[in-house]
C-alpha cells in the first residue's frame, strides 16, 4: 500500500492537459464493442477502471486493440457478446457493474460480476430493482456485488422514474432498453451526466429526449464511428482547486469537456469567487470542449445551490479543499450520495480534515466548513483507499506549512494515472512511497 507525501508548495503555471474522461472512456467500450464495425477511440482514459471495463469486453469475444490512449474496438454487433470464462472482474468501477449489469442482464449467457472491497459494499438494489422490473434474473449479496446474472431472459419495455439522480443507473436502464421489447423510459428527479444518450445518438441509435425524460425504443442497431474523449473534468477539478487556492497560480487546462452536466464544479466555484475563464470552446463528437484558465483566487463561502450537486457530484472531495481555503463557512446539504461512492467522502473528508485543524461539521447529507489555515497534520491522512479523497488532500500541500502525508493512494491509477508526475510538471510537490 502506498502512500502520498505532498509538501509545501506555493506556485502553479503551465498549460496542462488532463487524461481523457472516465465516464466516456467506458461507454466507448461497451458500445463500440456492441456497434457494427470498426470503433477508433482515441484519448481514452488509460486508469484502472476503464481498463476493467476494456478487459471485460475481451473476456467476451471482443478484439479490442490499444496503443495508448488510441483504442480500436471490433465491435460485434447488439447481440454478438460471447460467455466470459469466468467472472468479470471491474476492480473498484462502480460505472463498469452498473452499466454493464444492463447490458448482460439481456444476454443468452449467464455470468458473475465481482469487484474489489469498496466496490463488493456499494449498493446496487439501485440498478437490481429496475432490471428486474424489466424481466431480469439477478442474484446479489443482499443488493452488494457480486451479481449474478441468469441469462436468457426476454426483457420488456418499463418507464422507470430514478428515485435518485444517478446516471449509472439512468444509463444501465437505458442499456437494458436497447434489448427489450417495446419502449424503454426513464425519467430523472435532476439532470446527470447524458454520455450514454450522447454516445448512442453518435452511434446512430435513436434516443429521444424530452425534458427530464429519456426514451428508447429495444431492437435497433449500432454503427461504429471514431470517437474522441475530452479531458475529463473531474480530474481537471483538482487543478482547478489547486489554482484557486495557491498563492501564485495562473493554470491553462487544455481541452476539458464542458458537457453542461458535468459543469457543476465552474459553477460553484466561480460561485465562491475564483478567477476561472474558458476559452476556445469547441464541440467534438457531440461533446464540448474548452480550455480553462484558472488563476489564484481569493474564496468566500458559500451554500452551495442544491441544484448543482449532480452536475458536481465527483468533484465535491476538492471542493471541501477550496472551502477549507475559502473566507467564512461553507454548507453543503442534499448530497447523501457522496456517503455511497468509493468511499463515504463526507466522512472520510472531514476526518481529513480534522486532521489539519479545519473545523468541520458532518450532516446527514453534506457538510458545514469553516474556512480556516491548515495546520500541522496530527496524523497520517486515510484516504480509505479512494482515488478523489488522495488526489484532493494532495493539492491542499499548496496552503499547508508541513508536509501532508496520504495513506492508501494506490487507487488514484484508476482514474488518473499519471496525477503525481503531472502535479509536479505544474509546481506542486508530491512523492509517492
Ligand atoms: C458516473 C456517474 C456518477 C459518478 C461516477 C460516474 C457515470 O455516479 O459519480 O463517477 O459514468 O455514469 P452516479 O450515477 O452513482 O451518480
Amino acid at each position: 500500500m502506498s502512500k502520498f507525501i505532498a509538501s509545501p508548495a506555493s506556485t502553479l503555471s503551465g498549460e496542462l492537459k488532463v487524461p481523457g474522461d472516465k465516464s466516456i472512456s467506458h461507454r466507448s467500450i461497451m458500445l463500440g464493442s456492441l456497434s457494427h464495425g470498426i470503433t477508433k477511440v482515441s484519448g481514452f482514459l488509460e486508469g484502472e477502471d476503464a481498463l476493467s471495463t476494456l478487459k471485460a469486453f475481451q473476456a467476451m469475444g471482443v478484439k479490442i486493440e490499444r496503443e495508448g490512449d488510441n483504442v480500436t474496438i471490433h465491435g460485434v454487433g447488439i447481440n454478438g457478446l460471447k460467455k466470459p470464462e469466468g467472472p468479470l472482474d471491474l476492480g473498484n468501477s462502480g460505472t463498469s457493474i452498473r452499466l454493464m449489469s444492463g447490458i448482460l442482464a439481456a444476454q443468452a449467457f449467464d455470468c458473475e460480476l465481482i469487484g474489489d472491497e469498496s466496490l463488493s459494499k456499494r449498493p446496487m438494489g439501485r440498478v437490481i430493482n429496475p432490471l428486474k422490473d424489466m424481466g431480469a434474473v439477478i442474484d446479489s449479496n443482499d443488493g452488494k456485488p457480486p451479481l449474478k446474472i441468469t441469462g436468457g431472459q426476454q426483457l420488456t419495455g418499463i418507464h422507470y422514474d430514478l428515485p435518485v439522480a444517478s446516471a449509472q443507473v439512468k444509463s444501465c436502464v437505458l442499456l437494458a432498453g436497447l434489448y427489450a421489447q417495446g419502449d424503454t423510459c426513464v425519467t430523472e428527479p435532476a439532470p446527470t451526466r447524458d454520455h450514454t444518450e450522447r454516445m448512442l445518438k453518435g452511434l446512430g441509435y435513436d434516443v429521444r429526449v424530452n425534458d427530464n425524460q429519456m426514451c428508447l425504443t429495444g431492437g435497433g442497431e449500432l454503427t461504429a464511428t471514431e470517437i474522441q474523449v475530452p479531458s475529463d473534468i473531474s480530474s481537471a477539478a483538482f487543478f482547478m482547486v489547486a489554482a484557486c487556492i495557491a498563492p501564485q497560480a495562473d493554470i491553462t487546462l487544455l481541452g476539458v469537456n464542458i458537457n453542461p452536466t458535468r459543469t457543476g464544479v465552474i459553477d460553484v466555484l466561480k460561485l465562491m469567487g475564483a478567477r476561472l475563464t474558458t476559452s476556445n470552446q469547441r464541440e467534438i463528437g457531440g461533446e464540448l470542449l474548452a480550455d480553462i484558465r484558472i488563476q489564484s483566487s481569493e474564496l468566500k463561502g458559500i451554500h452551495i445551490p442544491e441544484s448543482l450537486v449532480p452536475l458536481a457530484i465527483d468533484e465535491f472531495p476538492a471542493v471541501f479543499i477550496a472551502a477549507s481555503c475559502a473566507k467564512g463557512e461553507t454548507i453543503l446539504t442534499g448530497a447523501k450520495e457522496l456517503r455511497v461512492k468509493e468511499s463515504d467522502r463526507i466522512q472520510v473528508m472531514a476526518d481529513g480534515l480534522s486532521i489539519l485543524g479545519i473545523e468541520n461539521e458532518v450532516l446527514d447529507d453534506g457538510i458545514k466548513i469553516q474556512g480556516g489555515q491548515f495546520q500541522k497534520p496530527t496524523a497520517m491522512i486515510e484516504s480509505h483507499h479512494d482515488h478523489r479523497i488522495s488526489m484532493s488532500f494532495a493539492v491542499a500541500s499548496l496552503r499547508c506549512d508541513y508536509p501532508i502525508e496520504i495513506n492508501g493512494v494506490d487507487n488514484v491509477m484508476t482514474s488518473f494515472p499519471n496525477f503525481v508526475e503531472l502535479s509536479n510538471s505544474a509546481g506542486l510537490n508530491i512523492v509517492e512511497v
